[in-house]
């Protein structure tokens, strides 16, 4: 029998003295629940923690990636951008940065790949699991389905979508369309940069965008999240070029 996914509320914080990111599993369906901490619990009121659901399986989107527990921790530092705006999280996974961005205000739509159902279920099963209520949808990188014409995002997320070369070009066209959907708009990604920028120049100009900040990832993370972290990871600001 699998054991039930354990919400933060349901931790017992006697076992667990000051977390950053910690997890509990179960062999029985291959998953375990990892929490993510944001803000200081002991001097700040609006701390909380995100509970998410990831699978041993063999999918890029039923894992957390270093890339969204970065761009999780921009949207929290970055919270009054938030509140009370409409976001859209692209190649959403397992969710962090979408699920952070709900909790400090915003009107979340996580997405991802149409065609991974097992996917979009545990976008569903961690936005209820974290008692937020985000729209769950899915969205194809370069398709034009009805649904991509009725969002309206302020602020797009997408944590490591730009990992796999050969689906540059869909993910561009598909954030192009949603900037030009929502005049003032931006797009925040956090990426490996692992070949320079050479690609994504090239098509940020095809698409007609540019970019507006780029840092570096661990530029603002906190160092005992820092720690658990490896790579090159660029956070860059997006909108179009107009
Ligand atoms: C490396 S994972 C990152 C997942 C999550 N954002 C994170 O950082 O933990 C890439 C994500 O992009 C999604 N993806 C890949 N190709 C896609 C496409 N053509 N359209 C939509 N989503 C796609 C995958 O299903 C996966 O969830």
């Amino acid at each position: 029998m699998a054991l039930p996914e354990m919400s933060c509320d349901e931790v017992n914080d006697a076992d667990d003295p000051s977390p950053v990111i910690t997890s509990s599993s179960s062999d029985h369906d291959m998953t375990t629940t990892s929490r993510h901490y944001f803000g200081d619990s002991t001097a700040n009121s609006d701390s909380f923690c995100i509970a998410i659901i990831e699978s041993m399986k063999e999918d890029y989107g039923l894992f957390v990636w270093p890339c969204s527990i970065v761009l999780a921790e921009y949207v929290w530092q970055q919270r009054l951008r938030f509140s009370g705006v409409s976001v859209v999280e692209l190649g959403a996974g397992t969710s962090l940065p979408g699920l952070v961005a709900a909790k400090v205000g915003s009107d979340v739509t996580l997405t991802d790949d149409a065609n991974k159902p097992e996917v979009l279920a545990n976008m569903r099963r961690v936005s209820d699991l974290n008692n937020l209520s985000c729209n769950a949808m899915g969205l194809t990188w370069g398709l034009w389905d009805a649904d991509i014409f009725s969002i309206h995002p302020k602020i797009i997320l997408g944590a490591d979508v730009l990992y796999d070369t050969s689906g540059f070009d869909d993910l561009f066209a598909t954030v192009a369309f949603l900037l030009q959907n929502s005049p003032g708009s931006v797009f925040m990604t956090t990426y490996h940069n692992r070949s320079g920028h050479h690609l994504i120049e090239f098509l940020m100009a095809k698409w007609g965008l540019k970019c507006m900040k780029l840092i570096d990832g661990f530029s603002f993370m906190p160092s005992t999240k820092a720690s658990g972290l490896s790579g090159n990871i660029q956070l860059a600001e997006i909108v179009l070029n107009s």
